[in-house]
């Protein structure tokens, strides 16, 4: 065995497997040092002393050799990956797209909150209404030129059992009727005060769907705001107070409402009620409201009736709003479109990021 070369090939190893081989191959158990320490034995005892030092200043050289390219291989290893794996903090990063609300979800929060404040519950409602609680039960019989005025997607819908109530002219109506996209949210009105007692304050935020040519200011969805009070003693006064409290939760201390009466059958007396925008100084019309016409309390306490619920109907007042939830965008931002609403064109919604 040559010891030059032996070191030298560890000099040499180009991975850690080929040093672990050489240190197998000199240093093993039958490695060839070990196989010259075995054949001490046959030397003379001045001969064995003589080699014996020898061998065993190679196990040492060889070791302190394999121990330093292990070293070497290792720390090279690392450069490697170090190399490899750099990151450059200086590259301009990936921007990550944030997502926002739509501007519907922003004035609908809005509005929220400032009812939400005067002690109003929100409450959700069907998408697919009955005939019976969008129209019928609103005061809205099947000749009602009202109706007209809701142009209605009509859905195919297999009957439940029903019953009949009275209607506003003592004729018998069918309290499903068929099934429609719901035209407004006041249908939930009803279905609020037939499971529950009065008095209570809610608002029904929510879809609606007219079966319209679309223009700038049609589509054939959109957004509603609905509101019911009842209680014993409930005036219009009340009504007022509240729409005044919306005029100023939008537009600050100087919100000003403005009422003019007009026709809902489901109301008595009805109004269109506007706000005044300081900032524009003008009038935005936004909905309309009134004091909820007895026709639908006896609806109501005639359908309780027959779940076998107390009537608690007679006795109460309450008023009732309907609101459009884009209208109030539209005026307020003067957005020239509704379309623009849901077309998805991010360059429209972005501008309203809340
Ligand atoms: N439902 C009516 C509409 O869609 C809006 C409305 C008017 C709702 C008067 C009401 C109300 O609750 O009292 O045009």
């Amino acid at each position: 065995m040559e010891l030059n070369a032996a070191l030298e090939e560890i000099g040499r190893a180009e991975s850690l497997e080929a040093l672990q081989a050489l240190k197998v191959r000199y240093l093993g158990r039958n490695g060839l040092l070990t196989q010259a320490m075995k054949a001490l034995g046959q030397l003379s005892p001045e001969e064995r002393r003589e080699r014996g030092r020898s061998l065993n200043e190679w196990k040492e050289r060889l070791e302190r050799a394999l121990e330093a390219r292990e070293a070497t291989l290792k720390e090279q290893a690392l450069q490697k990956r170090l190399e490899e794996e750099a990151v450059d903090v200086t590259l301009p990063g990936l921007a990550f797209p944030s997502g926002g609300l739509h501007l519907t979800s922003l004035i609908l929060g809005e509005l929220l909150r400032i009812f939400r404040r005067m002690g109003f519950s929100a409450v959700e409602g069907p998408e697919v209404e009955s005939e019976f609680f969008n129209f019928d039960a609103l005061n809205m019989p099947e000749w009602h030129p009202a109706r007209d005025m809701q142009d209605t997607f009509w859905v195919e819908f297999k009957g439940e059992p029903s019953f009949t109530i009275q209607g506003p002219f003592g004729e018998e109506v069918n309290s499903l009727g068929g099934a429609v996209l719901r035209t407004h949210t006041s249908g939930m009105q009803i279905r609020y005060m037939i499971r529950h007692t009065p008095p209570f304050r809610i608002v029904v935020p929510g879809r609606v769907f007219r079966y319209e040519e679309t223009d700038a200011s049609h589509e054939a969805m959109f957004h509603q705001l609905e509101g019911l009070v009842v209680g014993e003693g409930i005036t219009m006064a009340d009504l007022k107070g509240a729409i005044a409290e919306l005029a100023r939760g939008l537009f600050g201390k100087e919100g000003r409402v403005r009422f003019q009466p007009t026709f809902f059958p489901f109301v008595e007396p009805g109004v269109q009620f506007a706000m005044w925008w300081p900032e524009r100084e003008r009038w935005l019309e936004l909905g309309g409201a009134g004091m909820v016409h007895p026709y639908l309390f006896r609806v109501v306490d005639d359908y309780r009736e027959r779940l076998g619920l107390p009537r608690v109907y007679q006795g109460m007042t309450g008023w009732a709003f309907g609101m459009g939830v884009e209208r109030l965008a539209i005026l307020r931002y003067g957005i020239p479109d509704i379309r623009y609403f849901y077309q998805n064109r991010l360059s429209f919604l972005r501008q309203f990021k809340g």
